[in-house]
């Protein structure tokens, strides 16, 4: 696994290891401004978090997506802040360079602004994350000044916002029209204006997402709103080929890991029933 011995790159100082340089919030927005892609996945687990930041992943996104993915519920809504943050600490534990965003669950931050700056708080302080994650536009503004004000950065979420699936009905693209690509400017500008280091921004069409992208100064990181963003982030379940229940056509494939797993848990079944496992040599 991790070799301590090596940095960034996998270079060793003759001084001894060298340190790890944590990705942060300003890094990001440095990497935007150097033209760098930033890489973000989600993750809900320890050792997944451990292999992504391994694999020199930027941002590490506890995502309510965990719902769906790792719960088998059929949408994000129902998630609740100590399932997130249960979530959020196992991720926050694995991962020593990668930047980790608590995603906060529906309702965690729409009542109130003392309720959504209270629940950041505890994503810091009981999950041990460094940023959260919130979705809506300029209607967010005050809640969020408020939680980057007490010092937590938040990170945005425009276009397709999952949580708000029984408003909607439909997880089709959004800002096809004028009037809702207008409303995801507005909002991006609102966003950044009100403190966001960055913002998610999710299913959208690849020319305005880019357009988006150039009007702000934070990174735009995009899920199935084209090349042009800043950075790309994927649900790792969904790239992995372990949630098929249905599969955006913005996502790539990376590898088949439900069809592994399968093979493998079939093969165990077989083997014990045969009793050709455990072999002499597995026992003692
Ligand atoms: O919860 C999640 O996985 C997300 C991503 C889709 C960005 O919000």
């Amino acid at each position: 696994m991790k070799d301590s011995s090596k940095g960034i790159g996998g270079e060793s100082s003759p001084k001894g290891p060298a340190k790890v340089r944590k990705v942060t919030t300003r890094s990001l927005v440095e990497m935007k401004r150097r033209g760098e892609r930033i890489t973000a996945l989600t993750a809900y687990d320890h050792p997944t978090a451990q292999l992504l930041d391994e694999a020199g992943v930027d941002v590490i996104l506890a995502g309510d997506s965990a719902a769906m993915v790792v719960q088998g519920l059929d949408t994000t809504v129902t998630v609740t802040m100590e399932e997130m943050l249960y979530h959020s600490k196992l991720v926050a534990r694995g991962a020593e360079r990668a930047l980790v965003v608590g995603d906060l669950p529906f309702m965690s931050y729409q009542v109130n602004r003392d309720e959504a700056l209270r629940n950041s708080g505890r994503m810091v302080k009981e999950a041990g994350v460094e940023a959260v994650k919130l979705e809506g536009g300029e209607k967010l503004c005050a809640t969020i000044a408020r939680i980057v004000d007490a010092g937590i950065p938040v990170m945005g979420h425009l276009g397709l916002t999952p949580q708000s699936i029984h408003r909607f009905g439909t997880y089709q693209v959004r800002a096809r029209s004028k009037e809702e690509a207008d409303e995801v400017r507005r909002d991006a500008l609102a966003l950044a204006d009100a403190g966001v280091f960055g913002i998610v921004l999710e299913k959208v069409p690849a020319e305005l997402a880019t357009e988006v992208a150039q009007s702000v100064k934070v990174p735009v990181i995009g899920i199935g709103a084209g090349p042009g963003c800043d950075g790309q982030i994927l649900v790792s379940h969904d790239m992995l080929g372990i949630y098929t229940k249905f599969k955006p056509r913005f996502v790539r494939r990376y590898a088949e890991l439900g069809n592994q797993m399968l093979n493998a848990f079939s093969n165990y079944v077989q083997d014990v029933r045969s009793g050709d496992f455990p072999s002499e040599d597995e026992s003692y």
